[in-house]
């Protein structure tokens, strides 16, 4: 028997855990959103701290309206995946059903305890304490333990009470996790919707940069505005030509390319304007030029800092008075065009040497949309990798695709070319390729090379000894060191390979 005063002493003891129980629970529930881990070391704390055998968290699918063990302690896999509930089945359904606790002081002799885990293979002497998991009388789930009760261990009612503390803990926690996989799940469909607002067909761009000219193509193609497309060689600049004609009402129109650097000087006036029969030698029929041909339609004049200063006021003309006459022809043609025009160079410079007219170029310059250089938007690479595996993969029936490694190089290399060389780049692997995964040994060599803004500035000689010995370097690695190997892959000879690696000093030793 014990004295009065060890009993007092136990229960102390006992109070303190209780308290250090429900505070671990509270602190492990806040640390996370990780509803799985959070959960389990909830059971653990309650197992360690209180004694008891095994613990289940169940919550109510709001869907199949099944009760399923979304965290245990003392249960394995399959015990697990074989409890679940419905409402009012078992001893679990019923608390669900009934949201009261219940208590089964031995599940020996209590024909409504199903065991439906299978996890107690004696179920004599255990008793089964069952509460409600509950949220402003909503009944989410049921927390329940199994405990071996003893003289020495509490009794019923002061677990109770921490069981249903925990619960509310519990319930609480899985109600700020609804509410912010809710938040969670409305930023994510406005994001998508933000992205998917500025998604052109066929035009790839997740980057900010991108986004920005989507906006702009969203913006102006709607209106008869002229537009100046700028950036380097390859970005896309036809590309959003097309895009603003088959947005705008004119899409029914023709849309007509015209590159301003593609012929001579003499024969540009007319290829634009068209010519009369006989207007000069060689002109034995009436022809009709590009800006009638574009009639309703869309003119996309490329490169047109190239447009000689002698054409330039019919052109100012044409955008101001929307007529023209063709060449040895006195009628006036009037025309309903929309101009679109693209310049590669620095116009402003053309502008301040007198060699675009001031007047054409404000007139152009409207709405003027930058193209990013691939360099300044690397995040898209592997999207448009992917967009370029998939369809040059369908048009030579392959299965190509890039490993991790390739695609890290390939997002290092600077293209100066930007889209339309990744373009070419791809389709060539595609083509080329031999197996399904192309590697980055697989790659055109200049692609593993460091990108030129990394080479030191200084002479042309040195920049290109530079590439000389990281190629040679490179070639090296591949071949593990065997100089006959690397001399192939660089396509010359194992004596000029050991010229380049005394001329270089290079020392290769094998990782
Ligand atoms: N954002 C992009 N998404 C998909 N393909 C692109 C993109 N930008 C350019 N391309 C492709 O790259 C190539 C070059 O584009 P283009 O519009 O002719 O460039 P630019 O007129 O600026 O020289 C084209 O084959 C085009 O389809
Ligand atoms: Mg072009």
């Amino acid at each position: 028997m014990k004295s009065p005063v060890d009993k007092k002493t136990d229960l102390t003891a006992r109070k303190n855990r209780e308290l250090t129980a429900i505070l671990e629970v509270s602190r492990v529930l806040t640390t996370s959103f990780d509803v799985d881990k959070n959960l389990s070391s909830a059971m653990s704390t309650l197992a360690n701290l209180l004694d008891m055998q095994r613990g289940c968290v169940f919550l109510l699918d709001s869907i199949t309206k099944e009760l399923c063990i979304v965290a245990a302690h003392g249960l394995t896999k399959e015990n697990i995946e074989g409890g679940k509930y419905r409402i009012g089945e078992g001893i679990v359904g019923r608390v669900v059903e009934k949201g009261i606790p219940m208590v089964i002081s031995n599940i020996g002799n209590e024909p409504l305890f199903l065991n439906k885990t299978g996890s107690r293979p004696e179920k004599d002497g255990i008793s089964f304490l069952c509460v409600p998991i509950e949220f402003k009388k909503e009944i989410l789930g049921v927390l329940s333990v199994d405990r071996i009760y003893s003289q020495k261990h509490g009794d019923v009612n002061d677990d109770l009470r921490v069981l249903n503390i925990v619960a509310l803990l519990i319930a609480q926690f899985v109600k700020l996790l609804e509410s912010f996989e809710k938040v969670e799940k409305e930023k994510e469909s406005l994001k998508r919707e933000l992205k998917g607002k500025y998604q052109l067909w066929n035009i790839i761009g997740k980057s900010d940069r991108m986004q920005e000219v989507f906006e702009s193509v969203h913006r102006v193609a709607p209106s008869r505005a002229s537009v100046l497309l700028r950036g380097e060689s390859g970005t896309g600049k036809e590309l959003i030509a097309k895009a603003i004609h088959y947005m705008s009402h004119r899409s029914k129109g023709q849309f007509v390319k015209f590159n301003c650097a593609s012929i001579p000087e003499g024969l540009l006036e007319s290829e634009l304007f068209g010519h009369e029969k006989g207007a000069f030698t060689g002109a034995i029929t009436q022809r009709k030029g590009r800006f009638e041909l574009a009639n309703g339609g869309t003119i996309f004049l490329d490169e047109v800092g190239d447009l000689p200063l002698s054409l330039q006021p019919k052109i100012l003309r044409v955008l101001q008075e929307r007529e023209f006459e063709r060449v040895g022809g006195e009628k006036t043609i009037k025309v309903d065009v929309r101009l679109i025009v693209a310049t590669s160079r620095n116009l402003e410079e053309f502008v301040s040497r007198g060699k675009f007219r001031e007047d054409l170029y404000y007139r152009l310059n409207v709405v003027p949309i930058f193209l990013p250089t691939l360099r300044e938007r690397k995040e898209d690479i592997p999207l448009l990798i992917e967009h370029f595996l998939e369809r040059f993969n369908e048009e030579n029936n392959k299965k190509v695709s890039i490993s991790a490694e390739a695609l890290r190089v390939l997002m290092d290399y600077d293209w100066h070319g930007n889209v339309r060389e990744l373009e070419n780049t791809i389709e060539r692997l595609v083509v080329m390729s031999g197996k399904d995964t192309i590697k980055s040994s697989d790659l055109p060599l200049n692609l593993n090379v460091p990108a030129l803004q990394e080479i030191p500035r200084g002479p042309l000689k040195t920049g290109i000894e530079e590439i000389e010995r990281t190629m040679v370097l490179e070639a090296l690695k591949k071949s593990r060191g065997v100089q006959a190997k690397a001399a192939r892959i660089l396509g010359i000879t194992s004596r000029q390979i050991g010229y380049k690696i005394k001329k270089y000093g290079i020392t290769y030793t094998q990782p």
